[in-house]
């Protein structure tokens, strides 16, 4: 079967690449299928492997309807390989082959290069299910433990599409990277997963939210400027992954907007006039303003490191080789080769943080953080709506991008959220006031108790506006069977 826009479902392993008429890559998949199934049991979201959950599946490719809803138990979600059209005459749009047809084979001197980018995007997928897999058992409703399944089987899904490249395109060792992408773990000591933030802990649904907010964030960003790729199968395969992570970020930025109105609400129902006034305010069974900017300012500088170093030799030949581009490079009123241009690069100079120009090629991992900086402003900017409209005076705000780094110009500096470098005497005394401390935590985790009656909702969180799919309020988005 040609490509096509319909998903075939015919096949074990939906998919729209003609899977049945490439018997290599359709025994390869699946010969890694039941690890892959093994690893969900094992690593995916612990206890409700058996309850039917309302999810979308993806059954086609066409922007006007993709996916359908249906009760699914999760291990038996059709995890499938989708691939946005080709468009025909595509060419590379940036870099040192630009105007070039683009490629639908790995271009040989481009081979490792892809193979890495390949391999790291694929292991953050199932990191962020690993991390996230004991929280079913506090969800603060049907709804958000149904959001949460619905982003972990797409993070699913989102591995499937890489190790089908892998497997497609790398023979031998993009078999053995695909196998190990299910031996990593995150958080694990030996074999941890390859970035920092899909190592931490994801303890509470505060933040699971910050994370689907900033931390998804950033694999949209990346996400954006690999569909750049001169390599046409990642590009298509990254525009499809885009349609559903947006449902990613739908969730952290509504859930924590929600958990913000709950508090605010709450705070005014009772007369709380100062958002600063913690005991007070947490008394009301809702998490404190000043604690959830703690929590942003926590994922927001993991986040900030996903993005590697600001300047970076390896980032000039990723673009120069036209393998990863900008966000939204083919709408940059430029070359798309960046010969000669520069790049305003945030450093440390002398003690004092400055801008300072840099080649525009090699400040390409600045440039996508900016861009990233700048999408995640604009929704901060909402949940500060949310709080203006309620009518508490507080506002939430992004931390300076030298606070709280372990990665790039930053990494060896103290910094307030305010970018004012400090000594460490001085970050000691005050880290408390900025990340959240373990008596946060602790706060945090007292009100993470169950609420999975139909229609009800946690207190530290506010019910959302409309329903998926258009249900109604008292909805059974999971039919709970716990194993
Ligand atoms: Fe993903
Ligand atoms: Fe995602």
């Amino acid at each position: 079967m040609p490509e096509t826009t319909h998903v075939d479902y015919s096949t074990k392993i939906p998919n729209n690449v003609g899977l049945m008429d490439d018997q290599r890559v359709l025994k390869a998949l699946e010969q890694w299928h039941p690890g892959y199934i093994d690893w969900w049991m094992t690593m995916g979201p612990e206890g409700f492997q058996t309850s039917d959950v309302y999810l979308r599946t993806a059954v086609s490719i066409d922007p006007k309807g993709w996916a359908k809803f249906d009760y699914v138990k999760m291990p038996d979600y059709r995890w499938g390989i989708l691939l946005a059209p080709r468009h025909d005459g595509r060419q590379v749009n940036f870099g040192a082959h630009k105007g070039e047809p683009a490629w639908q084979e790995v271009p040989g001197e481009y081979r490792a290069m892809l193979r890495r980018l390949i391999v790291v995007q694929g292991d953050t997928e199932p990191a962020s299910v690993e991390q996230q897999r004991f929280l079913g058992k506090t969800a603060p409703s049907l709804y958000d433990m149904r959001n949460l399944f619905q982003v972990n089987v797409e993070e699913g899904r989102h591995l499937w599409a890489m190790v089908y490249l892998l497997h497609k395109y790398f023979g031998k060792d993009g078999r053995e990277e695909a196998d190990e992408l299910l031996n990593r773990r995150s958080g694990d000591d030996d074999k941890p997963r390859m970035l920092g933030a899909f190592n931490e802990e994801t303890p509470d649904w505060l933040s699971f939210f910050m994370f689907t907010f900033f931390t998804d964030r950033d694999g949209k960003m990346q996400l954006e400027s690999l569909a750049q790729s001169g390599f046409d199968p990642l590009s298509r395969t990254c525009r499809f992954m885009l349609t559903e992570e947006a449902h990613h970020m739908f969730v952290g930025e509504t859930g924590v907007g929600r958990a913000i109105e709950s508090t605010c609400l709450a705070m005014k129902a009772a007369g709380i006039e100062d958002p600063n006034d913690i005991e007070a305010v947490r008394r009301l069974g809702v998490i404190d303003l000043p604690t959830m900017q703690k929590k942003a300012n926590l994922h927001f500088s993991l986040s900030l490191d996903l993005f590697g170093s600001e300047v970076s030799t390896n980032a000039a030949n990723y673009y120069n080789s036209g393998v990863k581009g900008r966000f939204q490079e083919t709408r940059i009123d430029d070359d798309h080769q960046l010969t000669n241009a520069v790049y305003p690069v945030s450093k440390l100079v002398d003690g004092r943080i400055k801008m300072v120009d840099e080649p525009a090629l090699t400040a390409i991992n600045m440039r996508l953080r900016d861009d990233y900086v700048a999408d995640c402003s604009k929704g901060v900017e909402r949940w500060n709506k949310v709080i203006e409209k309620a009518g508490v005076n507080f506002r939430l705000k992004l931390p300076h991008v030298a606070f709280h780094r372990h990665i790039g110009e930053f990494q060896n500096v103290k910094a307030s959220p305010d970018g004012e470098v400090l000594s460490d005497g001085d970050w000691s005394k005050r880290k408390d006031q900025w990340l959240p401390s373990k008596a946060d935590g602790d706060f945090i985790q007292s009100l993470m108790a169950p609420c999975w009656e139909r229609g009800k909702f946690a207190s530290w969180i506010a019910p959302p506006k409309v329903g998926i799919d258009n249900k109604g309020g008292d909805f059974e988005y999971v039919k709970i069977h716990q194993a």
